[in-house]
């Protein structure tokens, strides 16, 4: 009888250790589940061809933020070499496209900014939506996509533009390769 109830203990004891490794390993892999629910989260992105969108709707699935798309009131062309050389005209001239709808900011407290990287710097309809705004006392969370170059100047282009608000450090990927184990990783790391 005393027998089988130590079994029965250290049984008990070795499947509540295993749950705690598993548990720890898990978390050192893919970090801990993200809590946002106490705060007002908006994921704003901007997106010519899929990568960043696909990179903000991960971060929505896991910080479960209102998703707002930044579109430009003129669409930009469908061919490539077009876009390339128009962006790098309205990069030059400093133009702010309009919107179709500048968003609203103020009933939020953390804003995710997600652009593609344009000519080392943030496309230019995400520079409209950030100098629309009021940032002040706001957190920016940004993050891009590349085809090669990284980030660039876009993070730090985003703090002049984005006046009185913290730009925190974002999350860069290449292409469409971002993935959630990172971003949550990253969220974590940023610590709200
Ligand atoms: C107009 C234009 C300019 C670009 N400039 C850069 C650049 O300076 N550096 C870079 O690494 N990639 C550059 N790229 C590649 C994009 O940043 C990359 O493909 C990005 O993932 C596209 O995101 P999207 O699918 O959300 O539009 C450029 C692409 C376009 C269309």
């Amino acid at each position: 009888m005393k027998k089988s109830l130590i079994y029965i203990l250290i049984t008990g004891v070795l499947i509540l250790l295993g749950i705690l490794v598993y548990t720890l390993y898990y978390n050192m892999q893919n970090g801990k589940e993200i809590d946002m629910s106490d705060k007002r989260v908006l994921i704003a992105y901007y997106s010519y061809s899929g990568n960043t969108k696909a990179a903000a709707e991960k971060i929505q699935n896991l910080t479960n933020g209102d998703l707002f798309e930044i579109k430009p009131k003129k669409e930009y062309p469908k061919n490539y070499n077009e876009v390339v050389s128009l962006a790098q005209e309205e990069k030059q001239k400093d133009v702010r496209p309009e919107l179709v709808d500048n968003g609203n900011v103020k009933d939020y407290d953390i804003i995710f900014v997600g652009t593609p990287v344009w000519w080392y710097t943030m496309a230019s309809p995400v520079k409209t939506f950030l100098s629309e705004n009021d940032f002040s006392g706001k957190i920016i969370v940004p993050f891009c996509t590349h085809g090669g170059g990284g980030a660039s100047a876009t993070y730090s282009d985003m703090q002049k533009l984005a006046k009185g608000a913290v730009v925190t450090e974002g999350y860069t990927s290449y292409e469409n390769s971002a993935k959630e184990n990172e971003i949550r990783t990253w969220i974590n790391k940023l610590d709200f």
